[in-house]
């Protein structure tokens, strides 16, 4: 695990949106799995700057988003479809056909699940996979107890989580409790994977699944079995770390065309 502590929220974002586009640059065609929430807001201002200004081309890139609230319709402005589409999809030239979001309005959430496994693997699976984390430790939207070797499926939403996420929804609507997720087992199947996350609210899920045991009580903490996983962190994030020194020290060591991706 690669864990880069910068001074703040934009700084990483960009940091990380440089990934992106060199992945993007190397592989054209690359597949990307996309999160949605406050944190990766930075970073797709980023790419959206990258794109307008110096023509980072997205017309042959695949996408899949990790979840997707049931009962919610993509034109609901609640739903991640919305959300994707108004902070990142319609700011770029990535083709409509390429986008992969499940639809939270499926009468067989089964078999949606096992058609978006495999149409991620009919697209060569996932280069490059963003993710967040949940105060609770979730990626994507497994909780806490979920499977470190699970797939696409349906998830109940923990209380804590519900009251996170609730100031997206506004008062009286009705915030959906369950949920269709990518897996840990999905997630960890992507080549890369760069796990964002920001502000000391997320302080104590870092420290735990960065240097905490691998256990599905904490599930990004599966993200130590990944050999290509990057953390990019704020300075609040990164507090609770016990090795936050030493991960600064081996990045100050980086030669800078690597510092600078
Ligand atoms: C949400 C999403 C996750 C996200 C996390 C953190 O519920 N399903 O993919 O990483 O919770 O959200 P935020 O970035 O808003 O803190």
């Amino acid at each position: 695990m690669e864990i880069i502590v910068q001074s703040d929220a934009e700084t990483a974002g960009k940091l990380a949106a440089r990934m992106i586009r060199r992945q993007i640059e190397t592989k054209p065609d690359s597949v990307l799995g996309l999160a949605t929430g406050g944190t990766p807001l930075p970073l797709y201002r980023e790419l959206i700057r990258m794109h307008k200004e110096e023509g980072l081309d997205f017309s042959r890139v695949t996408t899949f988003n990790l979840d997707e609230y049931i009962g919610l319709a993509p034109e609901h402005p609640r739903s991640y479809h919305a959300f994707m589409h108004e902070t990142f999809f319609r700011h770029v030239n990535i083709s409509a056909d390429s986008i992969h979001i499940p639809d939270g309005l499926t009468r067989d959430v089964e078999a949606l699940c096992a058609d978006y496994e495999s149409r991620i693997l009919a697209a060569g699976g996932i280069d490059l996979q963003v993710l967040g984390i949940g105060t609770d430790g979730h990626i994507g939207f497994n909780e806490p107890g979920s499977s470190l070797a699970s797939r696409t499926r349906i998830k109940t939403l923990t209380p804590q989580t519900l009251s996170d996420n609730a100031r997206f929804f506004e008062e009286g609507e009705i915030q959906p409790h369950h949920v269709i997720t990518m897996g840990i087992g999905t997630i960890l199947d992507s080549r890369r994977i760069l796990l964002l996350a920001f502000g000391a609210n997320k302080a104590e899920a870092v420290a735990a699944a960065a240097e905490g045991p691998i256990t599905a009580s904490v599930p990004a903490s599966a993200l130590q079995l990944h050999p290509k996983a990057h953390l990019f962190l704020d300075e609040p994030a990164a507090e609770k770390l016990t090795r936050a020194d030493y991960y600064r020290w081996v990045y100050d060591q980086k030669p800078g065309w690597q510092k600078n991706i």
